[in-house]
């Protein structure tokens, strides 16, 4: 790609917990002067509305009644404000991490957060989104698709290690059973679940360090390898 059509580029990442797409999608957002948007923290800026305001999931009209006067604002990529709160630490909490996944299978809540994710897309020049449904319902006509993924024992390991460093002191069996837990409802639930679309660069980054995975990507972005 030319570097004025680098600023234009659309890019999806998708993958399950752990395998590293925000530290990456994060980087290679910098790298390429790119907007850089963490669809998670949309899903988990919802689910801490709907845990606060206890509503049960099963009352669908509620959650809709809800969502409607929510107001969620993403600053640079990352920092979630709901109606004006910033709550970037509290979406990270283990509260959050074990409900995320049920609330995100329901379809009244994915509805909106795909609307404001391609709002959000249509504003911006070039963009590198991350989440579970990216290239398979968010951004269709993205440039380039990447399907990021790392063994279950990697990706607990990596977010055991993120948790640890946010004061949350949690047994590797712990962090494994809940992703693996959020990995079965995300791949299986009914709306757009996780899956790896047709034309998607695999890239499993178990073995591989973070900067690999940049330049993996950065190398398909600029068109020097071809898959
Ligand atoms: O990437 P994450 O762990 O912060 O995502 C939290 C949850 O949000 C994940 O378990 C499933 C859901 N999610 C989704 O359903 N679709 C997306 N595009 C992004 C996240």
């Amino acid at each position: 790609m030319s570097l004025n059509s680098i600023s234009h580029v659309k890019i999806a990442i998708d993958g399950p917990a752990g395998a590293g797409k925000s530290t990456v999608a994060r980087e290679v957002a910098r790298r390429l002067g790119i907007k850089y948007l963490d669809t998670g923290a949309m899903y988990r800026a919802v689910t801490l509305k709907l845990l606060r305001e206890q509503v049960p999931l099963s009352d669908r009209e509620k959650v809709e009644e809800v969502l409607k006067r929510t107001s969620l604002d993403v600053e640079n990529g990352q920092r979630v404000f709901l109606d004006g709160e910033d709550v970037t630490a509290e979406i990270r909490q283990p509260h959050v991490n074990a409900h995320v996944s049920p609330v995100s299978a329901l379809p009244e809540v994915r509805r909106r957060m795909v609307q404001l994710q391609q709002d959000i897309a249509s504003r911006a020049p070039g963009i590198i989104m991350e989440g579970r449904d990216i290239a398979s319902k968010v951004m269709p006509d993205a440039d380039f698709r990447f399907y990021l993924d790392a063994s279950l024992e990697e990706r607990a390991r990596r977010r055991q290690k993120e948790q640890r460093e946010r004061g949350l002191h949690l047994s590797l069996e712990e962090v494994a059973a809940e992703i693996k837990e959020r990995d079965r409802i995300d791949s299986g639930r009914d709306d757009s679940p996780l899956t790896i679309v047709p034309g998607a660069f695999v890239i499993d980054t178990t073995t591989r360090t973070f900067d690999q995975v940049v330049e993996a990507i950065l190398n398909v972005v600029r068109g020097n390898r071809k898959e």
